[in-house]
């Protein structure tokens, strides 16, 4: 049987990198995408015959990445759309380029990747699309950058509605998660973050491998009825 192929998007990143490893121990053919951090990209692949790196700016006004995936490896089977940034300034500062900026990345190419993704899904009636969000959305805001932030995501929640009504007759299934206060490079610098993690109910931030565990999941046979739904992963918060 043909093996699978997942395109994780913010594979370099802390929670995108272990998605990938995850997927890869499954016997999963791994697409890792990163923009800037080539080094990080390729001390995962580490010599690894099914990972196969995809530089792609999010700046970037089309989803080529998904046709140079499927014609470098045969097929796309699952989409794990993690790259994401934080907003930088509070939203009373921010200006249209840096708005552009982190809807790019957090949304619009979201957006593109899995409509073009879709296409491709339907052709073989089976897919499998992961967005992963924040639990900012059900806030509004955590920090004043916050607002910008999870209004990205919010629309990209409305994605994973939108394409699981879609999707369904063609075993297409569509979810999302909600990570809490995650360890990674996104949380390490944050001012108070020791009193921010006091106030979550577990009183320690998650783990990368607690949200890829999730994916691993909704990507196995025993995710195979789940569509259209919002998973947090949060320590009791969100
Ligand atoms: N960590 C948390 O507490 C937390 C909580 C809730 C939700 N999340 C969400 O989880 C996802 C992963 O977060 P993380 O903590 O793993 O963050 P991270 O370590 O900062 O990783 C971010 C990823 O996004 C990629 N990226 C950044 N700018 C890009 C661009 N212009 N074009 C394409 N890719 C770009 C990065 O690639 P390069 O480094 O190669 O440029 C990197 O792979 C994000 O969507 C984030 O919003 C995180």
């Amino acid at each position: 049987m043909k093996k699978r192929v997942a395109l994780v998007t913010g594979g370099s990143g802390g929670i995108g990198s272990v998605i990938a490893e995850t997927l890869h121990s499954q016997g999963i053919i791994i697409a890792l995408q990163y923009s800037h951090n080539k080094e990080k990209a390729e001390k995962i692949k580490n010599g690894k015959e099914n990972i196969h790196l995809f530089q792609y700016d999010f700046q970037a006004t089309d989803a080529s990445l998904v046709d140079s995936v499927v014609k470098q490896l045969g097929s796309i089977d699952y989409l794990i759309n993690c790259a994401g940034i934080m907003a930088e300034q509070s939203i009373f500062d921010m200006d249209s380029k840096a708005f552009d900026e982190l809807f790019n990345i957090n949304t619009r190419m979201p957006y593109l990747l899995s409509a073009k993704a879709f296409e491709y899904m339907k052709e073989q009636n089976y897919g499998r699309i992961i967005n992963i969000s924040s639990f900012v959305v059900k806030y509004g805001m955590g920090r004043l950058q916050s607002i910008q932030y999870a209004g990205s995501k919010a629309a990209l929640e409305s994605l994973t509605t939108g394409l699981s009504r879609l999707g369904a007759e063609h075993n297409i299934l569509v979810n999302t998660i909600r990570p809490g206060i995650i360890n990674t490079s996104m949380q390490k610098d944050r001012e108070g973050l020791k009193n921010r993690i006091n106030m979550i109910p577990v009183k320690r931030m998650g783990e990368p491998h607690e949200i890829a565990d999730i994916v691993k999941f909704l990507c196995s046979k025993k995710g195979d009825f789940i569509t259209g739904q919002t998973i947090t992963i949060g320590g009791g918060e969100g």
